[in-house]
């Protein structure tokens, strides 16, 4: 069901999260097969958390997409060893990436090996630039950004009243830990998300009910996850039932 469709924003009300997730997945056939149309390849960017863990078990049967010509990027890391069940890369390569045939080198993490979370970003930063071939304060345009919401509203690690808010020039920040979350981070900005073609954000569960209605139903722009609204681009506001309660 879509309730409404502000901006370019299309909001829909899934059953549960197996219907969302195979929804995900024709958008994730068909957007992967009109760029690899266009352009020669498919660049995904992938949040982490537990919601999209039914997507990319589900994606990791679909051995016959191209994933020779995908790329695949995270949106965002904490910053710890891969071995740690925190890390999203480790979370995305034991669901999808181990799974399926997609050459290493198309496989974008970003490093927690470096000996500063400044160094880090500063190093994923520059594989965006020379994989996206970016000039000065260009920034880069995803065919696809996968987001979660967490129930602050934060959206990959942009956090309410956080200094990753307001950056407008980076391509990728550091976020260093507080109370309010668990290990210090790495993200990609809100302009990268901003430049996407189409972004889909994936919420499922009550616990979320209260940070859809500031955002869907109130439009709380003080929320990141209210941010989100891509200029050029499509964006996906998927919720299962229960997430939807308050709508
Ligand atoms: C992360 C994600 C984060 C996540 C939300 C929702 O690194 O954890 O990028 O933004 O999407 O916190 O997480 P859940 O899907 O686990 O509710």
């Amino acid at each position: 069901m879509t309730i409404g469709s502000v901006h370019k924003r299309e909001v829909k009300v899934f059953k549960n999260i197996y219907e969302m997730t195979f929804f995900v997945i024709e958008r994730w056939i068909e957007i992967s097969e009109s760029a690899i149309n266009k352009k020669g390849r498919f660049e995904a960017g992938l949040s982490g958390g537990r919601t999209p863990t039914s997507l990319y078990q589900g994606l990791s049967e679909f051995r016959k997409l191209p994933w020779e010509r995908t790329h695949i990027f995270l949106v965002d890391e904490r910053f710890v060893p891969y071995e740690s069940s925190e890390n999203n890369y480790h979370m995305i390569n034991q669901t999808l990436l181990r799974h399926i045939n997609i050459p290493e080198e198309n496989i974008h993490s970003i490093p927690t090996q470096e000996k500063t979370l400044p160094a880090s970003a500063e190093k994923y930063e520059r594989d965006l630039i020379s994989h996206f071939k970016l000039s000065q304060n260009e920034f880069p345009r995803f065919d696809l950004i996968l987001l979660g919401m967490g129930e602050d509203g934060h959206t990959a690690s942009i956090f309410p009243d956080t200094p990753a808010v307001k950056e407008r020039t980076r391509l990728v920040t550091a976020v260093a830990e507080t109370v309010r979350f668990r290990n210090d981070r790495i993200t990609v900005t809100m302009p990268v998300i901003n430049n996407a073609e189409n972004v889909i954000f994936m919420v499922s569960g009550y616990n979320k009910a209260n940070a859809v209605k500031r955002v869907i139903g109130e439009e709380d722009s003080l929320l990141p996850a209210s941010m989100v609204n891509p200029k050029k681009g499509k964006l996906y506001f998927l919720v299962d039932e229960e997430a939807a309660a308050y709508l």
